[in-house]
């Protein structure tokens, strides 16, 4: 029996089922069909998720959408399924869906998140959600944050590898287990989706504050033996709003959906620059 024969069955006289069934069997039999088409129901309905959506740019509101609820849904799929059915006009940003663009990070009932990789049932309270854009960026429109100054801040921290050879040089070898490299690849597959940025109170205090996702990205780099810009790289970090200005408390490596710890890329870079200074190699 389909859904809608169940829901055209449940809508007539259930005083009166004869008149329903047109006769067929006894009325005793009819109310066990009845009965057992309310087990069905129970298990076959689908319950639903109330959805609450930023809508609009820095001044806008919250809007509440029902979403059906479904077995292993994410919080990305909700959004989707608003824009699919509800309206079209929901701007959001994802690419990859499996954790490895770093473009669907939201704040989801007040955390930053990778919205791909975050299951409903594990952040829904009572079946309702809260979806807004990531903070501490501003907003273009309804869940997308925009990112131009969280990469402008990448390249005021000297983001950007700067090769001490060319290509006609011989590749370099690196010991997997130097102490340099090990630093490095404690922090290099940050994806930079933003969400120790959205974390960070300190950013949120210091808007010039260059951010955790910059001073990792710093540190793996200072840490790369083929560089030739570290003093450059370490007089950057080391300015105002670089790494000094960190309070340690830790926001991004408690949100960090790659288990990474930019607090403590962070601490290289305070170490490294106060060395640097010692040796009379920067300026104060
Ligand atoms: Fe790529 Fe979520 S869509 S990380």
């Amino acid at each position: 029996m389909n859904l809608l024969a169940v829901r055209a069955m449940g809508s007539c006289n259930r005083s009166n089922p004869e008149a329903w069934l047109a006769g067929t069997g006894s009325p005793a039999s009819v109310a066990l069909v009845f009965a057992a088409i309310e087990v069905v129901m129970e298990g076959t309905l689908q319950k639903s998720l109330r959805v609450s959506l930023w809508r609009g740019g820095a001044d806008g509101r919250y809007v509440s959408y029902e979403v059906p609820a479904r077995e292993s849904q994410t919080v990305l799929d909700v959004v989707t399924w608003v824009q699919r059915n509800a309206d079209a006009t929901l701007s959001y940003r994802f690419a990859c869906r499996v954790g490895m663009c770093g473009s669907c990070a939201m704040t989801v009932n007040g955390r930053p998140r990778w919205t791909c990789r975050t299951h409903v049932s594990k952040v829904a309270s009572n079946g309702q959600l809260t979806v807004g854009p990531l903070e501490n960026l501003p907003v273009i429109k309804d869940l997308a944050a925009d990112m131009r100054e969280f990469f402008d801040k990448w390249q005021r921290a000297k983001g950007r590898f700067a090769p001490s050879k060319s290509r006609a040089d011989p590749v370099e070898r690196i010991a997997p287990d130097s102490a340099a490299r090990r630093a490095a690849a404690a922090a290099i597959e940050c994806i930079n989706c933003g969400v120790c940025y959205a974390a960070c109170d300190t950013v949120r205090w210091n808007p010039d504050y260059l951010g955790p996702a910059a001073l990792n990205r710093a540190w793996t780099l200072v840490n790369d033996v083929r560089d030739a810009a570290n003093l450059e790289r370490l007089a950057a970090v080391a300015a105002d709003g670089g790494c000094h200005a960190c309070h340690s408390h830790q926001s991004c490596q408690e949100h960090c959906p790659l288990a990474l710890n930019p607090t403590a890329s962070i601490a290289g870079l305070k170490r490294a620059s106060a060395r640097a200074y010692l040796r009379g190699e920067l300026k104060p």
